[in-house]
């Protein structure tokens, strides 16, 4: 078994659970027709997962393929340079996407795969993030849906990794020590 950090808790499964629903209604009331749900892996597949039956409850019938990015550079953020590491295999052309990731922060990663899918003709690109470091953004770019406002903290869960584990939490926490 791997070492166990101190986690303190964040967001609770429960919170999560009433926040994701609401996200699932404010999608259905902003959105004339069904989207098509772009992934971005790994960090997003819990929330995604949830948000996506969610969206049944809300009406819609999503349809939903999935995306790996990397960015690259030194250090703890990321650079400027982000890669497909794995592509959708779906068409977006005329679709309405609505791209979803665990977290925003600098921006960078969702910028890119934004304009990736607008030049592959997708009719509308909308962003959800189920957290939003709101003060840590290198580049002009917003969420159309945000989950929770997040503290400048490092935090794993519910989907989220440090050094690849903590992703099962059922809950959002940091890791303290980071
Ligand atoms: P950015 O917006 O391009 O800086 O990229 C945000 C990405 O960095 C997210 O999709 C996460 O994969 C990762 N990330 C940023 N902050 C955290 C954190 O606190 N915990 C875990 N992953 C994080
Ligand atoms: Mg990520």
């Amino acid at each position: 078994m791997s070492e166990d950090r101190p986690i303190e808790v964040l967001f609770t499964a429960e919170e999560i659970a009433v926040r994701v629903g609401e996200l699932a209604r404010e999608i259905a009331a902003e959105l004339r027709r069904d989207p098509m749900i772009v992934a971005v892996l790994k960090g997003s597949f819990v929330f995604t997962a949830d948000l996506m039956r969610a969206m049944h409850h809300a009406g819609m019938r999503p349809q939903i393929d999935f995306m790996t990015l990397s960015s690259y550079g030194g250090g703890t953020e990321s650079s400027g340079h982000v890669q497909i590491n794995q592509d959708i295999t779906d068409p977006v052309k005329g679709l309405d996407v609505i791209l979803v990731d665990d977290i925003l922060e600098s921006g960078r990663t969702l910028a890119h795969a934004k304009s990736v899918l607008l030049e592959r003709g997708a009719g509308t690109v909308k962003l959800c993030v189920l957290l939003d470091k709101e003060g840590k953004r290198k580049i002009d770019v917003e969420a159309d849906f945000v989950g929770f406002v997040c503290p400048d903290l490092f935090v794993v869960g519910y989907g989220l990794d440090f050094a690849h584990y903590y992703r099962e939490l059922p809950f959002i926490g940091s890791i303290e020590g980071r």
